[in-house]
């Protein structure tokens, strides 16, 4: 294979995961048929991006996407603060136009409608764009790629800010993605973006964050390539501590220097990311982390305990799968309606509403959504009252 950003065909591997189904592949029935692929991560030395080396065709990866932004709180409190923020900062008006890559249900964008701003969103899932829709969100259910740039382009004046939020790690076809923005954006507009970082999945050993559906795993020193292959300069980079730690990156047309917090984030990296040897111990950290939690789930069931795993997030699928460890598990609870009633592909574990977790009290509840630990102890907090106790898998695993 060559690199899908820079085109080098030599690729360096990071792990291999084995053979796994695709992690948002949810099924109808305990026994539905389930295809598996080669889960390999490989380095690209000349452009420092990390991506997985299996292509699977987008279109079978989300056609039953089921995730709402709005499901949960930090998310939304966080697109609320990014909207209030950028309003000020960039003075925009009822005249301005932000687009949203990966709308979803309109999580983000229906704060600009408050406000009086025109807003896009593009989404390929039918149903979530509906949602959107109705919720008065203009959206297009489509893919967002250099073509749709050109043509929302022309119906517009272009856009004054575009947005995209966990959508550029998915996007097998980057530059024609990164082409379509760089074409929407007005001179003077602004790219922003989120993205998990590579040094966090890295560093805090987050191996269950690799899955087909999420293609690239972006330094700062890849992306600054990407851009500026389509005439954007990244001007000023945050560091998040959502979705087990993230790179918030504005991007523009001209030039200006670096902020400090992202001066210091790329000097670090010309230390670490850039080079091959960063990645020759992520392997072993990991399957310490399965042998650690194998061996704990076992001890609990050897003691004639229950466990359920909460959240059927796509890093759950990959922990499951990759441990080996849906034999110990009685079902899964996830609050999103869509994937109540299904289940967890590989492991075929049920899944629940919330609700069922005080039902039942299990002894232990297995967290598969670790990005969302605060707030998801926090509304369980009856059920630890109760006794039950989260198993916390990453970065090491602990009982709280
Ligand atoms: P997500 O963060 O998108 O992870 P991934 O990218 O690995 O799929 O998924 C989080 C899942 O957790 C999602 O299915 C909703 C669920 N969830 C709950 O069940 N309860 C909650 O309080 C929150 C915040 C999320």
């Amino acid at each position: 294979m060559i690199c899908r950003s820079c085109g080098s065909a030599n690729l360096k591997s990071v792990i291999s995961l084995g053979n796994m189904p695709l992690a948002n592949g949810l099924l109808k029935s305990p026994d539905e048929p389930e295809e598996t692929y080669p889960l390999d991560l490989v380095f690209c030395p000349e452009c420092s991006l990390v991506q997985i080396s299996e292509s699977i065709d987008p279109k079978k990866i989300f056609k039953d996407y089921k995730y709402h932004s709005s499901g949960s709180q930090t998310m939304l409190k966080s697109s609320a603060d990014l909207v209030e923020r950028t309003i000020r900062e960039r003075g925009l008006s009822k005249d301005s136009l932000v687009v949203e890559i990966a709308s979803n249900d309109g999580y983000l964008l229906k704060n600009y409608v408050k406000a009086g701003i025109t807003v896009l969103g593009f989404d390929p899932c039918h149903e979530i764009a509906e949602v959107a829709i109705s919720n008065g969100i203009r959206t297009v259910d489509d893919y967002f790629n250099g073509s749709w740039g050109y043509t929302y382009k022309h119906l517009t004046n272009g856009a004054d800010v575009i947005h995209a939020n966990n959508v550029m790690a998915h996007v097998p076809d980057i530059n024609d993605f990164v082409e379509g923005m760089s074409i929407l954006l007005k001179p003077g507009g602004v790219a922003i973006i989120e993205t998990p970082y590579i040094r966090d999945m890295i560093d805090r050993c987050e191996f269950d964050t690799i899955y087909h559906e999420h293609v690239f795993y972006y330094s700062i020193v890849s992306l600054i390539t990407l851009f500026r292959r389509h005439g954007l300069h990244v001007n000023h980079i945050e560091h998040l501590d959502i979705h087990g730690g993230s790179l918030r990156v504005w991007a523009g047309k001209s030039h200006t220097a670096l902020n400090e917090v992202g001066r210091d984030l790329l000097v670090d990296e010309f230390y670490t990311t850039i080079h091959g040897d960063y990645y020759k111990d992520f392997g072993k950290r990991a399957e310490n982390i399965k042998h650690d939690l194998t061996a704990l789930l076992r001890r609990i069931k050897s003691q004639g305990k229950n466990i359920v795993g909460y959240a059927a997030s796509a890093k759950g699928s990959t922990l499951m799968n990759y441990c080996g460890i849906g034999q110990y598990l009685d079902y899964v609870v996830d609050n999103t309606p869509s994937k109540q009633g299904l289940y967890t592909p590989g492991t075929h574990l049920k899944i629940y509403p919330p609700e069922k977790l005080l039902e039942d009290r299990p002894d232990y509840a297995l967290l598969l959504a670790w990005n969302f630990a605060d707030e998801i102890m926090d509304k369980e907090h009856e059920y630890v009252k109760r006794g039950g106790k989260f198993i916390i898998p990453i970065p090491k695993v602990r009982v709280v």
